[in-house]
């Protein structure tokens, strides 16, 4: 017999790959679980480096067994190795047989880390604590499995502006700004009790209070009684139900989805650059390589609105630096504005494109997933407050005019908005970059000058 001390899923993986290649059955190899406290003392020496692995492993199982890794079983090692063993052994397809005992097992802990990391996203509180060295927050949670570091990375893409600490029984999770580390499991009594901080606590909780959870029976259901402790928002529950009801309203009107929740609670430029990356209020964070934020001076007149970062601004991680942003900038140029001074933004943060063979083709975004990035936008506006905002192209004017433009309709004229002095409307760049003759593209960029000429006009008597 062959006895394996593991600690973490990369142990396993390493291990579980030198017995395969040695031909070690599973019933010949006992994978002792480190953490479990009942590692034991003759485990076989280390044998040093290792060769190269040869057998290939699925992939595909790999990253299910990551999963089922986290959950809280000391026999999970060896079940991993069986399935693995079995996988690379004749039974391919074992993953699809459903009726197999240790696939069952498998999938049960699968399905339970799945949930259980899912509960910790939704119930992990922060609690400010300001600890001389500027403000940090700390949670407190018990996680049914050992998800932690599994689910740490969410938190950082989510929370990614502010120093944070998880602590858990079995392992903490710490945030610097910078660095994602790992330390020792923590009692709750080393997390922030109630104190004056509590109410400002609740205050932003009430403030991003989802009224579909405050169906008292539903959140009994789904979350298990000893969560109750570490949720204050069940002392203001009874207010936020009272005001539920318009609350829900708003919600609904925001479905099916929202940037609103990743805003950050004190809303700066920066602030919410950081926060954007964590955006997944739709679903086109899933393709984008990033979400592309606006730029420019937080004092800026004018707020230029495009639609969404192209092929290139998605790898650069910048607005309008593509061909569109090229011929933006001169046709600024041209009408005198200083691109420097103007910040340059998008309706929608992420990239939505369709692949077709190796070329990522840009697709138009929908009108919900407009409305689900709106928020980003608004937060933008409502900091600079400009003297105009320039809608670029329909999907910035259905976004911030808030009907279907015609562009050639509404174009170059002075509309009102609650965000600036003026609204104005003008073509796309890109759809210039489309013109089928010269004489057309000639044409529009003429009027595209001519409306932006307006622009700093208007700016410069306001100046003056
Ligand atoms: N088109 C846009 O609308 N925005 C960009 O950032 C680039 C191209
Ligand atoms: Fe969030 Fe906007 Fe990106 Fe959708 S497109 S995930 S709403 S930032």
């Amino acid at each position: 017999m062959t006895r394996v001390s593991v600690n973490k899923f990369e142990d396993w993986r390493t291990e579980a790959r030198a017995l395969l290649d040695a031909g070690t059955a599973p019933h010949e190899a006992d994978f002792v679980d480190a953490r479990s406290g009942q590692a034991a003392l003759d485990l076989v020496p280390d044998p040093g480096p290792r060769p190269a692995a040869v057998t290939r492993v699925p992939r595909k199982f790999l990253d299910l067994a990551g999963m089922v890794s986290c959950f809280r079983d000391p026999n999970r090692w060896n079940l991993l190795y069986r399935i693995l063993w079995r996988i690379t052994h004749g039974e391919q397809h074992l993953l699809a047989d459903h009726i197999d005992d240790d696939v069952e097992k498998f999938r049960t802990m699968e399905k339970a880390v799945r949930r259980d990391i899912h509960k910790m996203r939704a119930f992990v509180r922060f609690r400010e604590v300001n600890t001389g060295a500027g403000l940090e927050y700390v949670a407190w949670h018990r996680p049914d499995h050992l998800i932690v570091e599994a689910n740490a990375p969410f938190f950082v893409r989510r929370f990614g502006s502010m120093r944070w600490a998880i602590l858990t029984p079995d392992e903490s999770a710490y945030w610097d700004l910078k660095e994602l580390r790992f330390g020792p499991g923590m009692p709750r009594s080393a997390a922030p009790g109630d104190d004056e901080l509590e109410d400002l606590w609740r205050t932003y909780y009430g403030s991003i209070f989802n009224p579909a959870r405050a169906n008292l029976r539903a959140m009994r259901a789904e979350m298990p009684v000893r969560h109750w402790a570490t949720l204050p928002e069940t002392q203001i529950i009874n207010d936020l139900l009272r005001n539920a009801g318009s609350r829900t309203i708003s919600m609904v009107k925001e479905q099916p989805g929202s940037a609103r929740l990743w805003i950050p609670e004190r809303p700066t430029l920066p602030a919410m650059k950081d926060a954007v990356q964590g955006c997944e209020g739709c679903d086109l964070y899933k393709i984008a390589t990033q979400a592309v934020f606006g730029e420019g001076p937080r004092g800026a007149a004018v707020v230029m609105v495009g639609e969404q970062p192209g092929d290139q601004e998605d790898q650069d991680g910048r607005p309008f630096v593509g061909p569109a942003g090229k011929l933006l900038d001169r046709a600024l140029k041209d009408a005198g504005i200083d691109r420097d001074e103007v910040y340059v933004t998008n309706a929608v943060k992420h990239f939505s494109f369709e692949e077709r063979g190796k070329r990522r083709i840009h697709k138009k975004p929908t009108g919900p997933q407009i409305s689900a990035c709106r928020p980003w936008l608004e937060a933008e506006l409502g900091l600079i407050k400009p003297e105009v905002v320039v809608c670029l192209g329909a999907t910035a004017a259905l976004s911030l005019a808030g009907r279907d433009v015609r562009i050639q309709k509404d174009r170059g004229r002075f509309m009102d908005t609650r965000w600036a002095k003026r609204l104005l409307i003008t073509t796309h760049p890109s759809a210039l970059l489309r013109m089928p003759d010269r004489s057309l593209f000639d044409e529009q960029y003429a009027q595209l000058v001519n409306d932006l000429a307006m622009v700093a006009e208007f700016v410069q008597r306001k100046s003056a």
